[in-house]
């Protein structure tokens, strides 16, 4: 069942008055919602500021003819197919119109059948591309370029607008190439900050990082012939971006805290402190809490840096997203290098089915890889690794939570269950953690079945 909200809209342009009724009529009844004008600079209106999938113009209009409407909305709303009714027998103006970039054409007078063919047609081949550009379009410049449609993405593109403009440290959590760094910028950009400083903790080696971030005088250590400013410094008035602070050695992490505690630092060899404008965003694929358990991040670090935090899930987590990023990248390389590829569906659905343990940045590095040596036009199955195409044959796509319809108590309870996990059924810490009282906590607790000493899931009646 369609519902009102979900029906797809059909901008209809046409001078004809009583063919325009005509058509707005039967397009209606096909249950297309529609809207009619009556000349091109009204269509550029309503395409501004009403959500239009299709649209279908006539040519011959006076004033501003449907040949540059078609350009004006190839330039401006790329996404959004056009097909064009021209007057009967003018087939070079037809050939003209798809160079154009025209989705189909329909030459007057036409059946309607035809009409509703090639509208169907077109909206089939764009789906893709208007859903992200619906989704840019909602959700904001900040997140230009980056690519989910599923509700956990949509949640964590919310969340990236919820902790954009705190002052609090942020963590970025989730494994290797789900797009930590792309949602890190994107977290700066809608801070409007200053600059933009990117660190891996990782990468520096242990006796050289204190410097690096917090700077040094002349003559702290051999070596340091002049003054240097740290990372810290040159990132003030921005954000500067701790790439895997899991990694951030221990020695170290006091120092951190006490920076992000006094907004205060000292330069290795200084003697005075100063005042540090910075905002910090952290990543991690590193599970922080069994790296606490274990020794290896300080507690207090842990849950100063940890108050907002973002996790990215993996790529095999949100399937349905996969066409969308592989859409993407087909439409960039035709933009980029002119390279015509598409992808049969049967080729689509292996790389939705795999796991992607190295997530966006492995199916990107697939992708570069299975263009340079296909010959055809088509990506196939046959093109893809032995690995993909193997697995594709034998996994069911993943399902997320809202494909399992899980009611909001049942993902409470998966939710609270996961939390125990990760504390090893540490009560109090859960409760921090949900940021809820312990009391109320305990009671939910009971109220789901956990048994009440030994917390965790599985345990329950
Ligand atoms: N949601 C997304 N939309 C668009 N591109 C993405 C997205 N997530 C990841 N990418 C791309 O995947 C690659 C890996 O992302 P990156 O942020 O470097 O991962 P991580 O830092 O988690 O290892 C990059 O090329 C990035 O642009
Ligand atoms: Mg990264």
């Amino acid at each position: 069942m369609t519902n009102q909200a979900e029906r797809e809209t059909v901008l209809l342009v046409e001078d004809d008055e009583t063919f325009r009724y005509v058509l707005a009529e039967v397009l209606g009844a096909q249950g297309y919602s529609v809207s009619a004008c009556s000349d091109s600079p009204r269509a550029l209106e309503a395409l501004q500021h009403t959500s239009i999938d299709v649209v279908v113009t006539d040519l011959e209009m006076p004033g501003m003819g449907g040949g540059a409407l078609l350009g004006q909305i190839r330039a401006a709303f790329p996404e959004i197919p056009v097909i064009a009714m021209t007057a009967f027998g003018s087939i070079e103006n037809a050939v003209e119109l798809t160079r154009a970039g025209a989705a189909n054409y329909v030459a007057k007078p036409f059946r309607t059948q035809v009409l509703f063919d090639a509208i169907r047609r077109a909206l089939d081949e764009s789906r893709t591309a208007r859903e992200q550009a619906q989704l840019r379009r909602w959700s904001g410049a900040h997140l230009e370029g980056l690519i989910g449609t599923t509700p956990s993405m949509v949640s964590l593109f919310k969340g990236i607008g919820r902790v954009a403009h705190s002052p609090a440290p942020v963590v970025v959590r989730g494994e290797t190439g789900v797009g930590k760094d792309v949602v890190a910028r994107a977290i700066h950009r809608a801070s409007g900050r200053g600059p933009f400083v990117p660190v891996n903790c990782g990468a520096i080696p242990e006796h050289l990082i204190e410097s690096e971030l917090f700077g040094h005088k002349k003559g702290a250590f051999t070596g340091a012939d002049r003054d240097k400013r740290g990372l810290f410094e040159v990132a003030s008035g921005g954000t500067l971006f701790l790439d895997e602070i899991g990694e951030l050695p221990l020695s170290l992490q006091p120092k951190l805290l006490r920076v992000i505690e006094t907004g205060e630092l000292r330069p290795v060899g200084g003697i005075e402190s100063q005042r540090v404008d910075v905002r910090i965003i952290a990543a991690t694929h590193r599970d922080l809490e069994a790296a606490v358990q274990a020794g290896a991040f300080r507690e207090d670090l842990y849950w100063r840096i940890q108050v907002l935090h973002l996790r990215i899930p993996p790529l095999r987590e949100r399937a349905t997203d996969i066409p969308l990023f592989v859409g993407d990248f087909l439409e960039c390389l035709a933009r980029s290098r002119g390279v015509q590829k598409r992808i049969s569906p049967r080729a689509t659905s292996a790389l939705a089915s795999y796991t992607w343990p190295g997530n966006v940045r492995q199916l990107l590095g697939v992708l570069e890889q299975v263009v340079t040596f296909v010959d055809g036009s088509e990506i196939d199955l046959e093109d893809l690794p032995e690995s993909i195409r193997a697995h594709g044959a034998e996994r069911p796509l993943p399902q997320t939570a809202a494909d399992r319809c899980l009611t909001l108590v049942e993902l409470e309870r998966e939710y609270i269950s996961e939390i125990l996990r990760r504390t090893s059924g540490n009560r109090k810490r859960a409760a921090e953690w949900l940021g809820i009282p312990r009391r109320t906590f305990y009671r939910r607790l009971e109220e789901y079945g956990f048994a009440p000493e030994l917390c965790h899931p599985g345990t329950s009646g």
